[in-house]
């Protein structure tokens, strides 16, 4: 069987055929989830620490909102990617740089897909609500003080924290590429140019 051993490692469903680039609905994802993630970054810069006294306030329920949101867009972005498979566009990269772009976006998709269920694991032990924005109340997933949940938080809370260090390595490498390579990968991900 022949294959595109371009193809990204995310795999495709077997009948749809690679496009070219992306669709307008992956760059919109995209861009959405910078911003989703950013803010939410932001939130937790700000946000109080939580431990075994915190009180639920604003920006806890805030970060928790926020955190269902992105795990909600980034579902939407996984299907779609799997239903519209875009083949790697970096034909004159060394192998380890077209190796190191796709394992950066498996654990992308990793962590901000498990990571969430750690986050409310630990709220759930913190005896912390997890309200949608006040209109979806989720249930509590761990027993109050139980163990392995205030472990999980601590994972959630390392895991971001690494997941901030390959943001910024995935957005220097697109500038990277833009500004000495001078090649088309980040034009990819941008509003397609007027004819
Ligand atoms: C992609 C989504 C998320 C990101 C990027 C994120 C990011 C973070 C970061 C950076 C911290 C550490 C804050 C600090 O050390 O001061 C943190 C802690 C925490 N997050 Fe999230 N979070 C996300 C989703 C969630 C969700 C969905 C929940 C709950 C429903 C949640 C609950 C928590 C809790 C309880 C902590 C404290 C953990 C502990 O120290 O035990 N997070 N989060």
């Amino acid at each position: 069987m022949l294959r595109d051993h371009n193809a990204h490692s995310i795999a495709p469903a077997q009948s749809a055929p690679a496009a070219q680039g992306y669709s307008p609905a992956a760059k919109w994802l995209h861009w959405l989830v910078v911003l989703l993630v950013l803010t939410q970054f932001l939130i937790s810069f700000l946000m109080p620490e939580i431990g075994p006294n915190t009180v639920p306030a604003t920006l806890i329920s805030l970060h928790f909102s926020f955190g269902v949101l992105i795990f909600i867009v980034m579902v939407i972005r996984l299907n779609h990617r799997l239903l519209h498979p875009v083949p790697l566009d970096m034909p004159d990269s060394p192998a380890w740089e077209r190796w190191a772009a796709q394992a950066m976006q498996l654990a992308f998709y990793f962590i901000v897909l498990a990571g969430p269920f750690l986050g409310w694991a630990s709220a759930s032990a913190h005896k912390l609500a997890v309200n949608v924005f006040g209109i979806i109340a989720l249930p509590d997933i761990a027993a109050t003080h139980a163990r392995w949940a205030l472990t999980a938080g601590d994972i959630h809370a390392y895991m971001m924290w690494v997941f901030l260090v390959l943001i910024a390595g995935h957005a220097g490498a697109a500038l990277y590429h833009h500004f000495f390579l001078r090649d088309g990968v980040l034009q990819r991900m941008l509003p397609a140019r007027r004819k």
